[in-house]
C-alpha cells in the first residue's frame, strides 16, 4: 500500500478515531498535558486529523487554512526532548493499538509516526 492510499482504506472515520484516542490521553499525561493548549485541545485535535488526512491522501484542508506544515518550525516553541519524543510515541502507540486499524494502514502510520517524532526533536 502506498503512503497516499491509507486515506482510501481508513477514511475520515479511522483518522477520526485514532486521532481523538491520542488527545483523550493528553490532558492526564504529566508531560504531554502541559505543553498542549488545555484550552484548545479541541483545535488541536482537528489541526492533526486534517494535517494527516492530507498528508495521506484524503482532502487538503490543512494546507487550505494553515499553509505548508513546516512541522519542525511549528514545534520549536515546545521543548521536544527525548522524553517528550518517547512519551509522544508511547501515546500514539497507545492509540493505534486501541484503534485497530487494518494492518498495512496500521504499519504505514507507525513507521511515519516514529520517524516523525525523532525528526521533532529540537532539544
Ligand atoms: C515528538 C513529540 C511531539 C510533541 C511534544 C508535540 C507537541 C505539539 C504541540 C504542543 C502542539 C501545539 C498544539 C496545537 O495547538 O496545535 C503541536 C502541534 C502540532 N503537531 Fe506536534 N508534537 C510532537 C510530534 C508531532 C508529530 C510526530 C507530528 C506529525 C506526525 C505532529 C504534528 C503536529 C501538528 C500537525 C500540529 C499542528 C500545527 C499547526 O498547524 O499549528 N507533532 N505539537
Amino acid at each position: 500500500m502506498l503512503e497516499e492510499e491509507v486515506y482510501q482504506t481508513i477514511g475520515e472515520d479511522g483518522f477520526h478515531r485514532l486521532v481523538a484516542a491520542f488527545y483523550r490521553q493528553v490532558p492526564g499525561d504529566d508531560i504531554l498535558g502541559a505543553m498542549y493548549p488545555k484550552d484548545d485541545l479541541e483545535g488541536a485535535e482537528y489541526r492533526m486529523r486534517t494535517f494527516l488526512i492530507g498528508r495521506f491522501g484524503g482532502p487538503p484542508t490543512y494546507i487550505e487554512e494553515r499553509g505548508h506544515p513546516r512541522l519542525r518550525m511549528r514545534h520549536l516553541p515546545f521543548r521536544v526532548n527525548q522524553a517528550a519524543r518517547d512519551r509522544w510515541m508511547q501515546v500514539m502507540t497507545r492509540a493505534l493499538d486501541e484503534t485497530q486499524l487494518p494492518a498495512e494502514a496500521d504499519a504505514i502510520l507507525r513507521r511515519f509516526f516514529d520517524g516523525m517524532s525523532s525528526f521533532m526533536m529540537n532539544s
